[in-house]
């Protein structure tokens, strides 16, 4: 009774990618990393597998990668506000290392939009004013992430009844129940 839910779910995570101006677009992501509070950031899904193999792009060199290294289970927020559908979302962060890959999605990253991934300094560094980025020419921090999502919690507020259902994955297959929103 639950897979209806899980398909709609998992056809507004891949709207995110494919469908212009789709709210899931943007992506709240938290780590943890050694610490015990939860730092968030908004970031762009990039890419969704069949699977929901969830991708985005990052600076090499940003705390959300030093988090994931030191603990990389993550969880994402999702909100659609048309929809008043909330998606909860928790997995395992894979730093992308195949070359190929990387390599590959950098070609397609829009020349306007390669400045995010050369800084001289680091994200994060001090400066004295916004004009004061200087960027490198010959080589990127472009870095990918996968998530691995294991547990998902879909929220509709709606009348007359609000819809909130826990999926788990098992094995390969995504099992539901339902809960009191
Ligand atoms: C609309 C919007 C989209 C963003 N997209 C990304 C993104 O795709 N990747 C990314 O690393 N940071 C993105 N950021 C910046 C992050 O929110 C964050 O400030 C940055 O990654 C540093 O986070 P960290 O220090 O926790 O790693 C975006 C910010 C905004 C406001």
């Amino acid at each position: 009774m639950t897979d209806f839910f899980f398909e709609e779910l998992s056809e507004e995570i891949h709207k995110g990618v494919n469908k212009k101006g789709h709210p899931f677009r943007y992506i709240t992501m938290a780590t943890v990393g050694n610490g015990t509070v939860a730092r968030l950031r908004t970031v762009v899904l990039r890419q969704v597998s069949k699977d929901l193999r969830l991708t985005i792009y990052t600076d090499s060199r940003t705390e959300k990668i030093n988090h994931i290294k030191e603990n990389n289970q993550i969880s994402l927020l999702l909100y659609h506000p048309k929809k008043l559908l909330q998606l909860k979302i928790e997995g395992i962060a894979q730093l992308v290392t195949d070359t190929e890959r990387l390599k590959q999605y950098w070609t397609g990253v829009q020349p306007s939009s390669r400045k995010d991934y050369i800084t001289n300094q680091s994200p994060g560094s001090s400066i004295n004013n916004p004009e004061q980025v200087e960027y490198i020419e010959d080589e990127n921090y472009f870095a990918m992430i996968d998530i691995v999502p294991s547990k998902i919690e879909y929220l509709k507020l709606k009348r007359p009844n609000h819809i909130r259902v826990a999926f788990k994955k098992e094995n390969s297959d995504w099992n539901g129940t339902f809960l009191v929103p």
